[in-house]
């Protein structure tokens, strides 16, 4: 049998296959489709200090090859999450990655992280600076226009190296837990936020987060989504993904959780070739509840067949020709 396990920072995960925040709800919606304990890790839906509720409807809609969506974070809060939802989450048995975001004030990651760091369950904690949900350029079509406004500083952070470097370095400070930092495609340069997350003591990175995009009713001359615009997501974004991990493989040390269009084995092999060590499946689940196990079971017969007794192996193995 092939090797599957890897690390990321302390923790250690059976196979390097796990879901992408938002996409798994909190993994008791999924109970029904697959045995949960099958999974790498389990990364929740961002959690924030205090309750949300999102942005107004429409949020969703479906694409070429991918969708939109503009949830907006709407998630129970701290609070209600671990009362509610960390105890359902304790008895699968798989790592449980936290993933946290601010809703108007970076210093409530810190307060997340503190809290977070005293609860043995959680393994580890995603900094989701990179949320592009909650930005201030679609107010004015929405009564949410002040909440939306005063939000924004969450997406501004995965765009400003300084502010990444302070936020990373100030969590870091509060917790040893295994810190991941998730990363915006809408820059740039992703390499350059990538080094600044490892050198403010981020033990990986896990990208991409959606594209920042749009999707108009020609009739109405409407955006198909309430706050105009939404995050790409699914097969259309995987060219992209796979892209900025090879580049940000290139430049760090840190492991790399690759996300973003995988849908098959093949689509997450294309990550580990390009130097993903894990993924993460996100709008796949949508399509087929059960495509991680599928995954899972997909890498194993390919190591396999090709000879491969580790997973580490294929890690960042791209020939290059140039
Ligand atoms: C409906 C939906 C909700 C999402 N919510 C979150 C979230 O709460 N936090 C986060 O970090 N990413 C969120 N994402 C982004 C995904 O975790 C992932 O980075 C992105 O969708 C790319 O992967 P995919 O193409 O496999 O979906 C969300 C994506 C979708 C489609």
């Amino acid at each position: 049998m092939p090797n599957l396990s890897v690390n990321i920072g302390t923790l250690k995960l059976r196979n390097p296959v796990m879901v992408a925040s938002g996409t798994f709800g909190y993994a008791d919606e999924f109970r029904d489709f697959i045995n949960l304990r099958e999974l790498g890790a389990i990364v929740t839906k961002t959690i924030t200090l205090k309750p949300r509720q999102g942005n107004p409807p429409p949020r969703t809609c479906e694409t070429p090859s991918g969708m939109l969506n503009s949830i907006g974070l709407e998630n129970p809060g701290l609070e209600v999450f671990i009362r509610e939802k960390l105890p359902l989450l304790k008895k699968i048995g798989v790592p449980i990655i936290v993933s946290i975001s601010s809703e108007d004030d970076p210093q409530e990651f810190i307060v997340l992280a503190r809290r977070l760091d005293k609860i043995k369950e959680v393994a580890a904690i995603e900094l989701n600076i990179s949320c592009p949900n909650i930005t201030p350029h679609a107010t004015r079509h929405t009564p949410h226009a002040k909440s939306v406004q005063r939000a924004a500083c969450s997406q501004l952070i995965a765009q400003d190296p300084e502010a990444t470097y302070n936020l990373v370095s100030a969590v870091r400070k509060v917790t040893q837990k295994t810190l991941i930092t998730k990363l915006s495609p809408n820059v740039t340069d992703i390499t350059e936020i990538a080094m600044v997350a490892q050198n403010a003591g981020s033990d990986a990175v896990s990208l991409i987060n959606t594209l920042t995009a749009m999707c108009i009713d020609v009739e109405a001359r409407n955006s198909k989504i309430a706050m105009v615009t939404a995050g790409l997501s699914g097969p259309a974004i995987r060219p992209v993904a796979v892209r900025m991990v090879w580049e940000v493989y290139r430049k760090i040390k840190i492991p790399i959780i690759g996300m973003g269009g995988i849908i098959d084995t093949f689509s997450a092999l294309e990550f580990f070739i390009s130097g993903a060590t894990a993924v993460g499946i996100g709008t796949a689940n949508f399509i087929n509840p059960r495509v991680t196990v599928e995954i899972i079971e997909g890498l194993r017969k390919y190591l396999q067949k090709n000879n491969i007794n580790s997973i580490d192996k294929l890690i960042g193995s791209l020939r290059c020709k140039s």
